[in-house]
Order: structure tokens, then C-alpha cells, then sequence
């Protein structure tokens, strides 16, 4: 078992990277948790379902309660955090209680979000089951859910008092969910580490074969260069956008028929175009990460119907002609935040990159 030690904010918290589940119950004692203070999982129900031994396993060392949420982004909301401050109502829950997030980034964050509010603030524990929880979200503590439909609305910063990472769980991810993590991964990559870029090519073939040796250099990678870029200076935070915005036109103009982590893909490819456009960068960085994409499976060609929905999803908060900010990349691992673009050199470069005929 692998460990690395993350500070974010205040807070220095281990995180554990394993691949399989042995030692998770030994981690209680090594972080002085005591097994007798109540002890929450949450977690999906189809998490549930595909871990359930496990989640038992934790469940008769602790007596722990387990909670099963539906799954799904529309669930990401207010009702359902209200579902979780009563079952801890109901349970006794109190300052000394610890939750469990077990399951992707969305019971992350709804698990973290009703952990930093309840009682003021109550233990967490990460236990991130998908490979974009595991390469991104399961750190730096934000912790946020939607509202009237605005993704993320309200949120918090909260960190966990650790967080265990099993490669393990990624076998039984569906080959999408699996790729979306992929996105991310390529993504750190570019803004951060040509290594990790190069590794990612090469090593494709097992990579999508899940060993858990290559799952766990990337996990271990990523989450370094988030540890980096946290604890840089606040501005330089943006840099984790990189593709964000335009892979968020792209996943509501679909809607949401392409997933977060393809969009995502798709929004890199035209930022790399915009980059290209911007700051005269070689077209060899868009065609090597266009070529790693497509080896893991990724979209890289997404036809936008209309321009002027696509630029309303991305830019429907800006007054006219005000010119959106993005990151992009002077050269692979180097980026420049708020470079304002016009909305003709986005359209420009979706049409010649991801969105050309
Ligand atoms: N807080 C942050 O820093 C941060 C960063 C990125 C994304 N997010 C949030 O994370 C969410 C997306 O996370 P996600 O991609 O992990 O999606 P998710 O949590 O919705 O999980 C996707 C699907 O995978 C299933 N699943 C989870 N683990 C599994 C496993 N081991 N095997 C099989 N199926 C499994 C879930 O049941 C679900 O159906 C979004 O709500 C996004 O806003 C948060």
C-alpha cells in the first residue's frame, strides 16, 4: 500500500492507495478512530450492490449504519442532503460520529457536504470507488451539490480525515465510467507533467486492461500534481479547468448524451486548437493528445448543431460582447489563465478542431 500525505488548506490528511481491500479496517486504529463512536457509510445503491461484501465486512467490525442513495446527477440536490441529515438525526449521530463516503464523486461530495455541516462539522472519510473520484475528487475538500438546476451551486470546503483509495474497485466500473476517469487523467498530464502524458500513451493497452499497477501510478500521479497546483498560488487553481468550460457546452448542448469525461476530452482538444490559434503552439501536442484519446476510446470529433445554443450554455452569465477567460496552454505542462477569447475564436476553433466536417 502506497501513501502520500496531502495538505489542503489548513488540513494534512494520508491518503492510502491500495489495490485491494485488506488493511482498509486497520486504518481505523492507525488514525484513531475509535470503532466504538457511531459510524456512517454512505454510499449508491448500485455501489451497494457490487460491494456489498465489503461494505458487510466494515459493518460487522464497526457496527457501522449504511445508507443507500440512488444514484445518479439528479439526486445531486438539496432533498437528498436532507435524506442524510435525518438518517443521522435518527441515528444519534453526533460530534464524535464519522461518516464514510463510499461511492464516485457525487456521494463524495453530497457525503462531504453533510459532513462539514452537521453539528458544525463532523469526521470524514473518503473512500472513492470510480476513477475520476479516485484521480480528482476524493482531495482538496470541496464538497458541493445543485441547485434549481445550477450544478454545484452550493458548496463548502471540507477535507477528510483521510482518504483510501482502491484501485480494486475500478474492475467493476462500466468501460465509460471507466474512461471518463481517463479524460482527467489526460487532462493533469497537460497542464502539468509530459511524463505522465507519455506514460499514458504508452501504457494504453494496460491501462484499459485495469492492472492495478498502472491504475495506481496514475491515481498516485494525479493526485500529486492536484496536491501542486493547490498549494500554489489560489489564481494558478484555475489550470484545473483546463477543457472544463467548452466540455461543459458540449455536455448540455448533447444533453448530457455525451458524459462529463468525454466532454471534458472534447473541450481539451478545443482548447489546445484555441492555444494553437492564441499563441502559435505546435499542432503536435493537439495530434498526440488527439491520438491518446483515441487509443483509450475517447471521443474526439463532437458536431455542434447550433453555435448559438453551444455559446449560451457556456456563456449565458456574461453581458454582451464580453469576452470569456480561459486557460490555455503555451506548451505542454505551461499554462496561461484568463486569456480572454471572443466568441469568434471559440467557434473558430471548435470548427477546426473536435466540431470539423
Ligand atoms: N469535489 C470535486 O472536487 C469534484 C471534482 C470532479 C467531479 N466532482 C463531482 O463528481 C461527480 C461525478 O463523479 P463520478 O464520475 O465519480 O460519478 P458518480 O459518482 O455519479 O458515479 C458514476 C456511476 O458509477 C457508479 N459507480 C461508482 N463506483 C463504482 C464502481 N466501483 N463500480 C461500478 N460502478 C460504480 C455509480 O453508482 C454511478 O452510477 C459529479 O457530481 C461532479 O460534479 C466533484
Amino acid at each position: 500500500m502506497k501513501e502520500m500525505i496531502a495538505m489542503t488548506g489548513s488540513s494534512k490528511y494520508r491518503v492510502y492507495i491500495d489495490n485491494n481491500m485488506n488493511k482498509f479496517h486497520t486504518l481505523f486504529e492507525e488514525n484513531k478512530i475509535k470503532i466504538s463512536e457511531k459510524i456512517f457509510i454512505f454510499t449508491d445503491d448500485l455501489v451497494y450492490k457490487l460491494h456489498r461484501d465489503i461494505i458487510e465486512c466494515i459493518k460487522m467490525e464497526t457496527n457501522c449504519r449504511i445508507l443507500c442513495i440512488p444514484q445518479g446527477e439528479p439526486k445531486k440536490n438539496i432533498n437528498t442532503i436532507e435524506v442524510l441529515y435525518d438518517f443521522l438525526l435518527e441515528n444519534g449521530a453526533n460530534k464524535n460520529s464519522i461518516i464514510i463516503a463510499f461511492g464516485g464523486g457525487l456521494i463524495g461530495d453530497l457525503a462531504g457536504f453533510a459532513a462539514s455541516t452537521y453539528m458544525e462539522g463532523i469526521k470524514l472519510i473518503n473512500v472513492p470507488t470510480t476513477l475520476l473520484a479516485q484521480v480528482d475528487s476524493c482531495i482538496a475538500g470541496k464538497v458541493t451539490f445543485n441547485y434549481k438546476g445550477i450544478k454545484n451551486l452550493i458548496g463548502n470546503f471540507y477535507n477528510p480525515i483521510y482518504v483510501y483509495i482502491c484501485t480494486g474497485f475500478l474492475k467493476t466500473l462500466n468501460n465509460r465510467q471507466f474512461k471518463d476517469g481517463l479524460g482527467e487523467a489526460i487532462k493533469y498530464g497537460i497542464i502539468k507533467d509530459k511524463e505522465l502524458l507519455s506514460f499514458l500513451s504508452s501504457n494504453y493497452k494496460h491501462i484499459l486492461e485495469r492492472e492495478n499497477d498502472k491504475l495506481t501510478h496514475i491515481v498516485k500521479e494525479c493526485l500529486r500534481i492536484k496536491l501542486e497546483v493547490v498549494s500554489e498560488d489560489k489564481g494558478l487553481m484555475d489550470i484545473l479547468n483546463f477543457g472544463h468550460n467548452i466540455g461543459y457546452g458540449i455536455e448540455t448542448t448533447s444533453n448530457f448524451n455525451i458524459s462529463h469525461g468525454e466532454a471534458v476530452g472534447l473541450g481539451i482538444l478545443t482548447s489546445l486548437k484555441l492555444s494553437e490559434n492564441k499563441f502559435s503552439i505546435s499542432s503536435d501536442i493537439y495530434n498526440k493528445v488527439e491520438s491518446i484519446m483515441s487509443k483509450f476510446g475517447l471521443p474526439v470529433k463532437y458536431k455542434v448543431d447550433n453555435y448559438s445554443s453551444f455559446m449560451y450554455a457556456i456563456n449565458h452569465d456574461k453581458k454582451n460582447n464580453e469576452k470569456i477567460r480561459f486557460v490555455l496552454l503555451k506548451d505542454i505542462g505551461k499554462c496561461e489563465v484568463k486569456v480572454e477569447v471572443s466568441e469568434k475564436e471559440i467557434i473558430t476553433a471548435l470548427k477546426e478542431s473536435v466540431s470539423r466536417g
